[in-house]
């Protein structure tokens, strides 16, 4: 189903009918809130570098001043960016379905910046930091924000010196074990999954609407361009997230008064 005259209904019917809701999201969900998605994020002083060279604990080990940096640029644009109405309509999604987990791919934080209640951070946080070594915590107020573009040396863990990184999931590292079981439970029983904004490529991340489709869930892709997942979709809404989650939430309160 492609075309939104028709999908969004078909997306909000299947939103009522759930009793457990999972949104999934990625880095297109923070799009319209002006932070690049993460295969477009490679701007200014960070375009000659890939962004999956930049994610790795071996780049960090190489080049910590540039990958602290490019975390650190991440960071500002967070703390400056509003999140857009997309986000607000999962707020209020919540109160509209019996029961809604957002299980999201995201670092930064504005889905419970803005309100949502239960939010499962896959790929960590932006605002969490631990040292290389020994990960013990570093608290973030200490982290240093440099105010311009640039690279960054990090601190130095307090306790054992080591070089102070964000605590995100790195390529070639393992998931937070609590939360993804969390999630992949959820994924197996509920009977709705939204999947904003997320190009379908990293794994483990990108099984979950599978296991969705696979457990009888119906699997609604909300997203402007195809993706690796749009074939599992029952339902696509091409579309931004900043638009299309607002007219969901809309068609469903309007279903709820009829
Ligand atoms: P990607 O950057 O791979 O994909 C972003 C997706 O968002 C694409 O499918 C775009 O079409 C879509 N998109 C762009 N603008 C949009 C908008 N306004 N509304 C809705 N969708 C939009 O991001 P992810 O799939 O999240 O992980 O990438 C997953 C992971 O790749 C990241 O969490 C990160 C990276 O590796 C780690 O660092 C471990």
């Amino acid at each position: 189903m492609n075309s939104d005259g028709v999908a969004i209904p078909a997306a909000a019917r299947a939103l009522r009918a759930a009793p457990r809701v999972v949104v999934a999201t990625g880095a297109g969900m923070s799009q319209d809130s002006g932070i690049p998605t993460f295969r477009d994020a490679a701007r200014g002083l960070w375009a000659r570098y890939d962004p999956e060279e930049l994610a790795t604990e071996a780049a960090f080990r190489r080049h910590p001043a540039r990958v602290f940096g490019w975390y650190a640029w991440r960071r500002r644009l967070v703390h400056a960016a509003t999140p857009h109405a997309g986000y607000h309509a999962l707020v209020a999604l919540e109160g509209l379905v019996p029961e809604l987990a957002i299980v999201t791919q995201n670092v930064d934080g504005l889905h419970t910046r803005v309100g949502s209640r239960r939010v499962l951070e896959l790929h960590g946080s932006l605002e969490r930091f631990s040292c290389l070594d020994a990960r013990h915590p570093f608290p973030a107020e200490r982290a240093p924000e440099p105010a311009a573009d640039t690279e960054c040396e990090p601190p130095r863990c307090e306790q054992c010196g080591s070089p102070v990184r964000p605590d995100v999931v790195w390529f070639g590292e393992m998931l937070p074990e609590r939360v993804t079981a969390e999630a992949w439970a959820l994924a197996a029983s509920c009977r709705a999954m939204l999947v904003v904004g997320t190009s379908g490529l990293v794994q483990p991340a990108a099984q979950l609407p599978l296991i969705a489709r696979e457990a009888g869930a119906t699997v609604i892709e909300v997203n402007p361009d195809p993706t690796e997942l749009s074939d599992a979709a029952h339902i696509v809404c091409r579309g931004r997230a900043g638009a299309v989650l607002p007219a969901l939430v809309a068609a469903l309160t309007q279903g709820a008064t009829q």
